[in-house]
């Protein structure tokens, strides 16, 4: 059976983490065993190639450059990589929806109290979804981000994405899609939609492991955006007083990570 877990429970819960297939638990537990039997770096050096294609298999779901996307730990760290690299200052203004995942909201918040900038939630139409109408009335000169969720946690809403995203393009305003519940559920094409950054997890509808998440940052937002934290991967230390951001997504990446779980990314069609 691809999936163990469906011959013991119905399992409805992909939205908060799905049961992953046999590959993938398969795949996790044959990098852990390596990694006891060969020590963790020279296991994660072994599997070398696989870890190149967990990056080109997300690339290739979102229509983008395996440069341009970050492997995070969860999708929150992956937005919080962007939307924290965000310059703001006072009188800024926030464009977001009603139905924002708390996290979003609280750093909306937070970053607010810090810098000045203005949280403003776009209405809703008749629908429930957000009314690109509303959106559209409020661009200025003082919109310096669009954040919405694509699809919510709960109640099956689906927020008009690629209409948003024109409407910024437009604009020139930086989008950032939170896709949660879209990655592995809709089709995601960063050209279509539009976006500037999109964050997604790996245990949800892509059935990857939990503790797993990734970013996609266009080239032309990257090129302006300052990570709110560096290490020796996002960076590298060239002289005693100098250092040098990596030009790829790799920016908002950290060194240490679970490389099972990362590998437990790759589709059965790469191990
Ligand atoms: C819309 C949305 N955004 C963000 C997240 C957070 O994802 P993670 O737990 O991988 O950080 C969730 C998780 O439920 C979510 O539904």
């Amino acid at each position: 059976m691809e999936t163990p877990g469906c011959a013991e429970v119905v399992h409805l819960d992909n939205a908060g983490a799905a049961l992953p297939p046999a590959v993938v638990t398969d795949t996790v537990m044959a990098h852990l065993r390596a990694e006891a039997l060969h020590g963790g770096y020279r296991a994660a050096a072994e599997a070398a190639p696989r870890l190149a294609m967990v990056r080109a298999s997300i690339a290739a779901l979102l229509n983008a450059d395996s440069r341009d996307i970050a492997l995070a730990d969860s999708a929150t760290r992956a937005w919080q990589a962007v939307f924290y690299a965000l310059p703001f200052e006072p009188g800024d203004r926030i464009l977001t929806c009603r139905a924002e995942y708390a996290s979003n909201v609280i750093a909306y918040l937070q970053v607010a109290e810090r810098t000045g900038a203005r949280v403003e939630v776009v209405g809703d139409d008749a629908d429930g979804q957000l009314d690109v109408k509303d959106l559209r009335r409020r661009i200025d000169e003082r919109v310096r981000l669009i954040a919405i969720t694509h699809v919510p946690t709960q109640g099956g809403l689906i927020n008009p994405a690629e209409e948003v995203g024109k409407i910024a393009e437009d604009a020139g305003v930086p989008f950032l899609l939170d896709a949660c519940q879209s990655a592995g559920q809709l089709d995601l094409d960063v050209e279509r939609l539009c976006c500037d950054a999109l964050s997604a997890p790996g245990r949800k509808y892509l059935r990857g492991p939990r503790g797993t998440g990734f970013l996609y940052v266009r080239p032309r937002l990257r090129e302006r955006l300052k990570p709110a934290v560096l290490d020796l991967h996002s960076a590298t230390w060239t002289a005693p007083n100098q250092y040098q951001v990596q030009e790829t997504a790799q920016m908002f990446e950290t060194w240490e990570s679970n490389v099972a779980a990362v590998l437990g990314r790759v589709s059965k069609d790469h191990v």
